[in-house]
């Protein structure tokens, strides 16, 4: 097959608009680390007030903003709770540990959300022999777990009990606006319940690069200092941050398509087999499809797909990650299902000849 294949791996992959690439054309180009910029000051003011937050400051990536974050927030030594599942322990190449000196404790989860008994007893504070709690981090939509959203009540319970015991909180929010899509809120009434929230435009909403942070005014001035210890100061950053305004502006309300995109996705594999997800537990634009833990694992799965003109990530041993986006329309979604179809058939045949 020649067609350009249908890229699932991830909502990263998708391209500017037409509107962006105009925007970044005629973007201001002050040196943000210098004198600042025009252009990432209005994005920065932009991003603070869709998030109901004092202050924000824009940065390279995702991971970065997780990064900071922990700097400003954690004291050297202390420990930070968090899902065993986070984003920020399982693929951020332990930057926690690494560069914050804290501890982590990843603790268990129920689709991202820590057991709350758990995380009450887990919270300490600080004695000769050990610094306390420093941190308290959630991940909405969640990423390990397909896309999964912390519903409203649990935030808010985690941000009352963090406040009770005097702990910061800290969210991963890199598709917050998907969350909230899913919930039928604002990104900022799920903000209010965590001190800092990072997001991406980097993501769904289609910009090519950039995440912001987003907290109180004070937070940020100390933010902004990490940020440049680590690298993460900007110049002409003006371009870039005029496509994260245009994505704010024209991307979020149309995030909804997405998840309709991903709801059809799922009940399509769950026809070819119900083992393989199951399309009431997809609130987002991701999908985790199981594949069978006999034969071939994701890594196999993903090969043989992308052989038929389907790109996916394998995200687990024997889990596949699905993620739709702006330009995965129904049709894309029926030729996955095809194509997946095909496959399953051949493989499951497979399996059934060699047992005999
Ligand atoms: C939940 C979550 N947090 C953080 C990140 C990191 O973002 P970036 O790739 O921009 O560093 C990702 C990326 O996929 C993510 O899914």
């Amino acid at each position: 097959m020649n067609l350009a294949p249908i890229d699932l791996r991830s909502d990263t992959v998708t391209r500017p608009t037409e509107a962006m690439l105009e925007s970044m054309r005629e973007a201001s180009l002050g040196d943000d680390s210098r004198d600042g910029d025009a252009t990432v000051r209005e994005l920065e003011a932009k991003a603070a007030q869709r998030l109901g937050k004092e202050a924000a400051a824009f940065m390279p990536s995702g991971t970065m903003t997780n990064l900071v974050a922990l700097l400003a927030h954690a004291q050297r030594g202390g420990e930070v709770l968090l899902d065993s599942g986070a984003h920020i322990l399982n693929s951020e190449l332990g930057g926690i540990a690494a560069l914050t000196g804290a501890f982590y404790k990843g603790l268990p989860a129920n689709r991202g959300a820590m057991d709350l008994e758990l995380l009450n007893d887990a919270i300490r504070g600080g004695t000769r022999q050990n610094f306390g709690t420093t941190l308290i981090c959630m991940e909405t939509s969640h990423n390990r777990a397909g896309g999964a959203v912390l519903p409203f009540s649990y935030m808010e319970r985690v941000y009352r009990l963090a406040k009770e015991r005097g702990v910061p909180v800290h969210t991963d929010g890199a598709r917050i606006f998907n969350a909230a899509a899913a919930l039928r809120t604002e990104a900022r009434a799920l903000a209010q319940h965590t001190d800092s929230i990072g997001f991406c435009v980097s993501k769904g909403l289609s910009a090519p690069v950039g995440s912001l942070l987003c907290g109180d005014a004070t937070f940020i001035e100390r933010a902004r200092a990490f940020r440049r210890m680590v690298g993460g100061n900007m110049r002409q950053a003006g371009p870039l941050a005029a496509a994260g305004l245009v994505a704010l502006d024209t991307m979020v309300d149309r995030l909804e398509q997405d998840h309709r995109t991903a709801q059809r996705l799922a009940r399509g594999l769950q026809e070819i087999d119900r083992r393989l997800c199951d399309a009431l537990e997809v609130e987002t634009n991701i999908v985790k499809v199981e594949v069978p833990a006999q034969g071939r694992d994701a890594a196999a799965w993903s090969a043989a797909l992308e052989k038929r003109g389907v790109r996916v990530s394998p995200c687990e041993r024997h889990a596949l990650r699905f993620v739709t986006h702006r330009h995965i329309g129904e049709a894309e979604i029926d030729a996955t299902l095809d194509a997946f179809n095909s496959e399953w058939t051949r493989a499951i045949g497979g399996n059934a000849a060699s047992r005999h």
